[in-house]
Protein backbone atom coordinates (compact mmCIF):
# COMPACT_ATOMS: atom_id res chain seq x y z
CA UNK A 1 0.00 0.00 0.00
CA UNK A 2 2.89 2.64 0.86
CA UNK A 3 5.09 1.91 -2.10
CA UNK A 4 1.71 2.35 -4.21
CA UNK A 5 1.02 5.95 -2.59
CA UNK A 6 4.80 6.29 -3.12
CA UNK A 7 4.87 5.32 -6.70
CA UNK A 8 2.41 7.24 -7.32
CA UNK A 9 3.82 10.40 -5.75
CA UNK A 10 6.76 9.96 -7.94
CA UNK A 11 4.70 9.38 -10.88
CA UNK A 12 3.04 12.97 -10.20
CA UNK A 13 6.19 14.80 -9.47
CA UNK A 14 7.64 13.72 -12.80
CA UNK A 15 5.13 14.58 -14.64
CA UNK A 16 4.46 17.62 -13.01
CA UNK A 17 8.44 18.22 -13.92
CA UNK A 18 7.64 18.07 -17.11
CA UNK A 19 5.16 20.87 -17.04
CA UNK A 20 1.80 19.32 -15.86
CA UNK A 21 -0.44 21.75 -14.90
CA UNK A 22 -0.15 21.74 -10.89
CA UNK A 23 -3.91 22.51 -10.67
CA UNK A 24 -4.59 18.41 -11.05
CA UNK A 25 -2.04 17.47 -8.70
CA UNK A 26 -4.54 19.02 -5.24
CA UNK A 27 -1.33 19.78 -3.05
CA UNK A 28 -0.14 22.52 -5.12
CA UNK A 29 -0.86 26.05 -3.21
CA UNK A 30 -2.42 28.31 -5.40
CA UNK A 31 -2.33 31.50 -3.63
CA UNK A 32 -0.69 33.10 -0.63
CA UNK A 33 -2.92 35.50 1.13
CA UNK A 34 -4.44 37.39 -1.37
CA UNK A 35 -2.14 37.02 -4.33
CA UNK A 36 -2.34 33.65 -6.76
CA UNK A 37 0.41 32.04 -7.38
CA UNK A 38 0.45 30.30 -11.05
CA UNK A 39 3.04 27.94 -12.74
CA UNK A 40 6.07 27.75 -13.09
CA UNK A 41 5.78 29.21 -9.69
CA UNK A 42 5.16 27.39 -6.64
CA UNK A 43 5.53 27.07 -2.86
CA UNK A 44 6.64 23.22 -2.79
CA UNK A 45 8.94 20.99 -4.94
CA UNK A 46 6.94 19.47 -6.90
CA UNK A 47 4.77 22.47 -7.59
CA UNK A 48 7.07 24.46 -9.38
CA UNK A 49 9.16 23.83 -12.70
CA UNK A 50 13.01 24.58 -11.03
CA UNK A 51 13.81 25.13 -7.74
CA UNK A 52 14.67 28.58 -8.59
CA UNK A 53 10.36 28.95 -8.94
CA UNK A 54 10.54 28.17 -5.10
CA UNK A 55 8.66 31.15 -3.58
CA UNK A 56 7.68 31.21 0.55
CA UNK A 57 4.53 32.38 1.98
CA UNK A 58 4.46 33.97 5.37
CA UNK A 59 1.49 32.64 7.28
CA UNK A 60 1.91 34.81 10.10
CA UNK A 61 1.63 37.96 8.47
CA UNK A 62 -1.05 39.67 6.13
CA UNK A 63 -4.71 38.25 5.74
CA UNK A 64 -3.81 34.55 4.87
CA UNK A 65 -0.69 34.54 4.47
CA UNK A 66 2.51 37.00 2.21
CA UNK A 67 4.17 36.08 -0.43
CA UNK A 68 7.50 36.44 -0.50
CA UNK A 69 10.51 36.61 -2.44
CA UNK A 70 13.94 36.70 -0.20
CA UNK A 71 13.06 39.29 1.63
CA UNK A 72 10.72 41.33 -1.05
CA UNK A 73 6.43 40.95 -0.65
CA UNK A 74 4.79 39.70 -3.66
CA UNK A 75 2.16 42.15 -4.56
CA UNK A 76 1.38 39.80 -8.26
CA UNK A 77 2.75 37.55 -10.15
CA UNK A 78 1.87 37.53 -14.42
CA UNK A 79 2.16 34.82 -16.77
CA UNK A 80 1.28 37.07 -19.60
CA UNK A 81 3.38 39.12 -19.80
CA UNK A 82 6.04 37.46 -17.28
CA UNK A 83 6.28 40.34 -14.86
CA UNK A 84 6.15 40.28 -10.80
CA UNK A 85 5.27 43.01 -8.86
CA UNK A 86 6.46 43.50 -5.15
CA UNK A 87 6.29 46.14 -3.26
CA UNK A 88 9.25 48.14 -1.99
CA UNK A 89 8.40 50.72 1.13
CA UNK A 90 8.93 54.62 0.24
CA UNK A 91 12.19 56.64 1.55
CA UNK A 92 11.48 60.03 3.53
CA UNK A 93 13.28 62.57 4.67
CA UNK A 94 11.29 64.83 7.24
CA UNK A 95 12.51 68.26 8.87
CA UNK A 96 10.59 70.17 11.73
CA UNK A 97 10.87 74.22 12.05
CA UNK A 98 14.77 74.24 12.98
CA UNK A 99 15.46 72.26 9.77
CA UNK A 100 17.33 69.12 11.60
CA UNK A 101 16.06 65.74 10.26
CA UNK A 102 13.40 63.54 12.01
CA UNK A 103 11.53 60.91 11.15
CA UNK A 104 14.34 59.71 8.34
CA UNK A 105 14.15 56.28 6.34
CA UNK A 106 16.39 57.61 3.83
CA UNK A 107 18.05 55.09 2.28
CA UNK A 108 16.96 51.81 0.34
CA UNK A 109 19.29 48.75 -1.85
CA UNK A 110 17.39 46.26 -3.53
CA UNK A 111 19.48 43.24 -4.78
CA UNK A 112 18.00 40.08 -6.93
CA UNK A 113 21.72 39.37 -8.00
CA UNK A 114 21.01 35.53 -6.19
CA UNK A 115 17.91 35.33 -8.53
CA UNK A 116 19.00 35.08 -12.27
CA UNK A 117 15.77 34.92 -13.66
CA UNK A 118 14.81 38.19 -12.22
CA UNK A 119 15.78 41.91 -13.96
CA UNK A 120 14.41 45.18 -13.36
CA UNK A 121 11.15 46.33 -15.92
CA UNK A 122 13.45 48.78 -17.80
CA UNK A 123 10.15 50.61 -19.26
CA UNK A 124 8.10 50.34 -16.25
CA UNK A 125 10.17 52.02 -13.30
CA UNK A 126 11.36 55.08 -12.42
CA UNK A 127 12.63 56.87 -8.98
CA UNK A 128 10.41 59.39 -8.68
CA UNK A 129 10.90 62.33 -5.72
CA UNK A 130 8.72 64.54 -4.70
CA UNK A 131 9.39 67.23 -2.22
CA UNK A 132 11.23 70.99 -2.37
CA UNK A 133 14.93 70.98 -1.77
CA UNK A 134 15.21 67.24 -1.85
CA UNK A 135 17.40 65.66 -3.78
CA UNK A 136 17.66 61.79 -4.43
CA UNK A 137 19.98 59.20 -6.19
CA UNK A 138 20.18 56.10 -7.07
CA UNK A 139 23.10 54.28 -8.14
CA UNK A 140 23.59 50.63 -10.04
CA UNK A 141 26.33 48.48 -11.89
CA UNK A 142 26.03 50.42 -14.85
CA UNK A 143 25.92 54.10 -13.82
CA UNK A 144 24.25 56.08 -11.30
CA UNK A 145 20.68 58.76 -11.67
CA UNK A 146 19.51 61.43 -9.44
CA UNK A 147 16.95 64.45 -9.72
CA UNK A 148 15.92 67.18 -7.86
CA UNK A 149 12.31 68.58 -7.82
CA UNK A 150 11.91 72.40 -7.72
CA UNK A 151 9.05 73.96 -5.96
CA UNK A 152 8.26 77.77 -6.83
CA UNK A 153 4.77 77.98 -4.30
CA UNK A 154 2.87 75.44 -2.60
CA UNK A 155 2.39 72.01 -3.48
CA UNK A 156 0.35 69.43 -1.37
CA UNK A 157 2.21 66.49 -2.16
CA UNK A 158 0.11 64.27 -0.61
CA UNK A 159 -2.51 64.49 -3.42
CA UNK A 160 0.24 64.14 -6.08
CA UNK A 161 -0.60 61.01 -8.24
CA UNK A 162 0.99 62.16 -11.74
CA UNK A 163 4.46 63.82 -11.49
CA UNK A 164 3.95 67.24 -13.83
CA UNK A 165 6.59 69.02 -12.87
CA UNK A 166 6.25 71.17 -9.65
CA UNK A 167 7.09 69.56 -6.85
CA UNK A 168 8.70 65.96 -8.39
CA UNK A 169 10.80 65.04 -10.59
CA UNK A 170 11.15 61.09 -12.06
CA UNK A 171 14.65 59.17 -13.42
CA UNK A 172 14.01 55.60 -15.48
CA UNK A 173 15.51 52.82 -13.94
CA UNK A 174 17.47 50.49 -16.30
CA UNK A 175 16.62 46.98 -16.50
CA UNK A 176 19.39 46.17 -13.71
CA UNK A 177 19.25 43.93 -10.71
CA UNK A 178 20.48 45.74 -8.00
CA UNK A 179 19.74 48.97 -6.99
CA UNK A 180 20.54 51.72 -4.00
CA UNK A 181 18.95 54.71 -3.76
CA UNK A 182 19.49 57.51 -1.14
CA UNK A 183 17.35 60.85 -0.49
CA UNK A 184 18.18 63.70 1.38
CA UNK A 185 17.79 67.71 1.15
CA UNK A 186 19.88 70.97 0.89
CA UNK A 187 19.60 74.66 1.33
CA UNK A 188 19.05 73.62 5.06
CA UNK A 189 15.22 73.52 3.51
CA UNK A 190 14.20 76.65 5.47
CA UNK A 191 12.49 78.21 2.91
CA UNK A 192 10.03 74.98 2.23
CA UNK A 193 10.20 73.09 5.76
CA UNK A 194 7.05 75.55 6.80
CA UNK A 195 5.18 74.47 4.05
CA UNK A 196 6.16 70.68 3.31
CA UNK A 197 7.90 69.28 6.05
CA UNK A 198 8.73 65.39 4.00
CA UNK A 199 10.75 64.92 0.62
CA UNK A 200 10.03 61.49 -0.43
CA UNK A 201 11.34 59.19 -2.98
CA UNK A 202 10.50 55.89 -3.89
CA UNK A 203 11.10 53.25 -7.10
CA UNK A 204 8.13 51.99 -8.88
CA UNK A 205 5.59 52.40 -11.76
CA UNK A 206 6.07 55.29 -13.27
CA UNK A 207 2.34 55.63 -14.56
CA UNK A 208 0.70 54.24 -11.58
CA UNK A 209 1.78 55.80 -7.93
CA UNK A 210 0.09 56.79 -4.60
CA UNK A 211 1.87 59.01 -2.27
CA UNK A 212 -0.32 58.47 0.56
CA UNK A 213 0.29 54.20 0.70
CA UNK A 214 3.44 54.64 1.82
CA UNK A 215 4.67 52.17 -0.53
CA UNK A 216 5.64 51.45 -4.31
CA UNK A 217 5.33 48.86 -6.63
CA UNK A 218 8.12 47.47 -8.57
CA UNK A 219 8.23 45.87 -11.26
CA UNK A 220 10.45 42.87 -12.05
CA UNK A 221 10.74 41.16 -15.81
CA UNK A 222 11.08 37.55 -14.93
CA UNK A 223 12.54 34.68 -17.48
CA UNK A 224 12.12 31.42 -17.83
CA UNK A 225 15.12 30.31 -18.65
CA UNK A 226 18.53 32.46 -18.00
CA UNK A 227 21.11 31.59 -19.89
CA UNK A 228 19.67 30.45 -22.87
CA UNK A 229 17.89 31.84 -26.25
CA UNK A 230 14.60 30.75 -27.62
CA UNK A 231 16.82 28.97 -30.73
CA UNK A 232 18.78 26.96 -28.00
CA UNK A 233 15.89 25.91 -26.28
CA UNK A 234 13.90 24.71 -28.37
CA UNK A 235 16.13 22.02 -29.62
CA UNK A 236 15.80 20.17 -26.21
CA UNK A 237 11.82 19.47 -26.01
CA UNK A 238 11.64 18.35 -22.74
CA UNK A 239 13.25 21.31 -21.03
CA UNK A 240 11.61 23.77 -23.30
CA UNK A 241 8.98 26.02 -21.41
CA UNK A 242 6.71 26.57 -23.73
CA UNK A 243 3.00 25.44 -23.94
CA UNK A 244 1.27 24.64 -27.31
CA UNK A 245 -0.12 28.01 -28.99
CA UNK A 246 2.67 30.22 -27.58
CA UNK A 247 5.75 32.51 -29.10
CA UNK A 248 9.03 32.15 -28.03
CA UNK A 249 10.34 35.38 -27.43
CA UNK A 250 14.67 36.36 -26.18
CA UNK A 251 14.48 38.43 -23.57
CA UNK A 252 15.71 42.28 -24.47
CA UNK A 253 17.28 42.83 -21.09
CA UNK A 254 19.70 40.04 -20.21
CA UNK A 255 20.36 36.86 -21.39
CA UNK A 256 17.25 34.01 -21.35
CA UNK A 257 13.56 33.64 -22.94
CA UNK A 258 9.95 33.97 -22.30
CA UNK A 259 6.79 32.28 -23.84
CA UNK A 260 3.74 34.50 -24.67
CA UNK A 261 0.44 33.04 -26.27
CA UNK A 262 0.00 33.20 -29.94
CA UNK A 263 -2.74 36.52 -30.84
CA UNK A 264 -6.06 34.94 -30.12
CA UNK A 265 -5.20 32.69 -27.56
CA UNK A 266 -5.29 32.88 -24.04
CA UNK A 267 -4.07 31.18 -20.88
CA UNK A 268 -0.86 30.18 -19.18
CA UNK A 269 1.94 29.71 -22.08
CA UNK A 270 3.93 28.05 -19.60
CA UNK A 271 1.13 25.17 -18.53
CA UNK A 272 2.37 22.45 -20.75
CA UNK A 273 -0.66 20.18 -20.82
CA UNK A 274 -3.61 23.36 -20.96
CA UNK A 275 -1.92 26.48 -21.42
CA UNK A 276 -2.67 28.96 -23.93
CA UNK A 277 -6.53 28.07 -25.40
CA UNK A 278 -8.16 29.75 -28.59
CA UNK A 279 -11.01 31.94 -27.43
C1 LIG B 1 7.06 35.42 9.30
O1 LIG B 1 6.84 36.73 9.75
C2 LIG B 1 6.98 36.87 11.15
C3 LIG B 1 6.55 38.28 11.54
O2 LIG B 1 7.19 39.25 10.73
C4 LIG B 1 8.44 36.57 11.52
O3 LIG B 1 8.62 36.70 12.90
C5 LIG B 1 8.78 35.15 11.07
O4 LIG B 1 10.15 34.89 11.30
C6 LIG B 1 8.48 34.95 9.61
N1 LIG B 1 8.62 33.55 9.27
C7 LIG B 1 9.28 33.13 8.20
C8 LIG B 1 9.32 31.67 7.97
O5 LIG B 1 9.85 33.92 7.41
C1 LIG C 1 16.71 40.09 4.44
O1 LIG C 1 16.92 41.17 5.31
C2 LIG C 1 17.90 40.92 6.30
C3 LIG C 1 17.94 42.10 7.25
O2 LIG C 1 17.45 43.26 6.67
C4 LIG C 1 19.24 40.67 5.64
O3 LIG C 1 20.21 40.37 6.61
C5 LIG C 1 19.09 39.50 4.69
O4 LIG C 1 20.29 39.30 3.98
C6 LIG C 1 17.98 39.76 3.69
N1 LIG C 1 17.79 38.59 2.87
C7 LIG C 1 17.57 38.66 1.56
C8 LIG C 1 17.36 37.37 0.87
O5 LIG C 1 17.51 39.72 0.96
C1 LIG D 1 13.74 69.48 15.77
O1 LIG D 1 14.21 68.12 15.97
C2 LIG D 1 15.39 68.05 16.74
C3 LIG D 1 15.86 66.59 16.73
O2 LIG D 1 14.80 65.71 16.97
C4 LIG D 1 15.08 68.58 18.16
O3 LIG D 1 16.26 68.51 18.94
C5 LIG D 1 14.59 70.01 18.05
O4 LIG D 1 14.21 70.47 19.32
C6 LIG D 1 13.39 70.10 17.12
N1 LIG D 1 13.02 71.52 16.92
C7 LIG D 1 11.75 71.92 16.88
C8 LIG D 1 11.52 73.38 16.69
O5 LIG D 1 10.79 71.12 16.96
C1 LIG E 1 11.17 52.67 7.40
O1 LIG E 1 10.99 51.56 6.53
C2 LIG E 1 10.68 50.34 7.17
C3 LIG E 1 10.57 49.26 6.13
O2 LIG E 1 11.75 49.16 5.43
C4 LIG E 1 9.38 50.50 7.94
O3 LIG E 1 9.10 49.30 8.66
C5 LIG E 1 9.49 51.66 8.91
O4 LIG E 1 8.25 51.87 9.53
C6 LIG E 1 9.91 52.94 8.19
N1 LIG E 1 10.13 54.00 9.14
C7 LIG E 1 9.65 55.23 8.94
C8 LIG E 1 10.02 56.21 10.01
O5 LIG E 1 8.96 55.53 7.99
C1 LIG F 1 -3.91 55.71 -1.96
O1 LIG F 1 -3.54 55.02 -0.77
C2 LIG F 1 -4.38 55.32 0.34
C3 LIG F 1 -3.79 54.66 1.58
O2 LIG F 1 -3.40 53.34 1.33
C4 LIG F 1 -5.80 54.86 0.01
O3 LIG F 1 -6.67 55.20 1.09
C5 LIG F 1 -6.29 55.57 -1.27
O4 LIG F 1 -7.55 55.07 -1.63
C6 LIG F 1 -5.30 55.32 -2.41
N1 LIG F 1 -5.70 56.13 -3.57
C7 LIG F 1 -5.75 55.61 -4.81
C8 LIG F 1 -6.14 56.57 -5.89
O5 LIG F 1 -5.51 54.43 -5.05
C1 LIG G 1 21.85 26.75 -17.87
O1 LIG G 1 21.74 26.68 -16.47
C2 LIG G 1 21.30 25.42 -16.00
C3 LIG G 1 21.07 25.51 -14.51
O2 LIG G 1 21.23 26.79 -14.01
C4 LIG G 1 22.36 24.38 -16.36
O3 LIG G 1 21.90 23.11 -15.93
C5 LIG G 1 22.57 24.37 -17.87
O4 LIG G 1 23.62 23.50 -18.19
C6 LIG G 1 22.91 25.77 -18.38
N1 LIG G 1 22.95 25.75 -19.84
C7 LIG G 1 23.86 26.40 -20.56
C8 LIG G 1 23.72 26.33 -22.04
O5 LIG G 1 24.75 27.07 -20.03
C1 LIG H 1 17.31 18.04 -22.23
O1 LIG H 1 16.73 18.48 -21.01
C2 LIG H 1 16.64 17.44 -20.05
C3 LIG H 1 15.86 17.98 -18.85
O2 LIG H 1 16.40 19.18 -18.39
C4 LIG H 1 18.05 16.98 -19.67
O3 LIG H 1 17.98 15.96 -18.72
C5 LIG H 1 18.78 16.51 -20.93
O4 LIG H 1 20.11 16.24 -20.60
C6 LIG H 1 18.74 17.58 -22.01
N1 LIG H 1 19.27 17.05 -23.26
C7 LIG H 1 20.26 17.64 -23.93
C8 LIG H 1 20.67 16.98 -25.19
O5 LIG H 1 20.82 18.65 -23.53
C1 LIG I 1 -0.20 20.19 -28.10
O1 LIG I 1 0.08 20.18 -29.48
C2 LIG I 1 0.49 18.93 -29.95
C3 LIG I 1 0.94 19.09 -31.38
O2 LIG I 1 0.10 19.96 -32.08
C4 LIG I 1 -0.65 17.94 -29.79
O3 LIG I 1 -0.26 16.67 -30.23
C5 LIG I 1 -1.03 17.88 -28.33
O4 LIG I 1 -2.18 17.08 -28.16
C6 LIG I 1 -1.34 19.23 -27.81
N1 LIG I 1 -1.56 19.16 -26.38
C7 LIG I 1 -2.62 19.66 -25.80
C8 LIG I 1 -2.75 19.43 -24.34
O5 LIG I 1 -3.45 20.33 -26.41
Amino acid sequence: MKIVQQLLLVAVALWLRQGGAPTVAGQCAHRCGRVPIPYPFGLEPQCVRSNEFLLNCNKTEGRGGRLLLGNYSIHKISVSDSTMVIRLPELNDCYNKSSLSVNTNNSLSIDLSPYPQYRFSANRNALTVLGCDTYAYMTNGVGRGACSPYCTRYVDLAKETTCLGLGCCQVSIPGVDTLYVRISFFNDNVKVSSFNPCGVAFVGDKELFNISSKRSDFVLDWTIGWNVTCTQAILNQSSYACGNNTDCRDFADGPGYRCFCKPGYEGNPYDRSCGCQGN
